[in-house]
């Protein structure tokens, strides 16, 4: 079914963005438009995060803490000016 007529975004396609990190519906608009036309599909593009069809939100997080308090990377590289400081 489709949430976003505008751009032709089905239920579908909003849970697999946010299985891959999408998790509100800017971060939704981001990977596909959705809701950056007239809008009208921004409250369902909330209900459905709202669902469950965002995972975890600690399992996105790409942050890990070592024991020494250091930053580290668990599934991005980190960029060049990140290391540095
Ligand atoms: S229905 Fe999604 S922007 Fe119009």
């Amino acid at each position: 079914m489709y949430v976003c007529s505008c751009f032709g975004i089905t239920e579908q396609q909003v849970r697999e963005h946010a299985e891959t990190g999408a998790c509100t519906p800017r971060q939704i608009a981001g990977a596909c438009k959705a809701g950056t036309d007239c809008g009208s599909c921004v409250r369902k593009i909330q209900a459905l995060l709202g669902r469950g069809a965002c995972p975890r939100r600690e399992a996105l997080d790409p942050v890990v803490l070592t024991g020494r308090g250091q930053a580290a990377t668990a599934a991005a590289p980190v960029p060049a000016a990140a290391e540095a400081a």
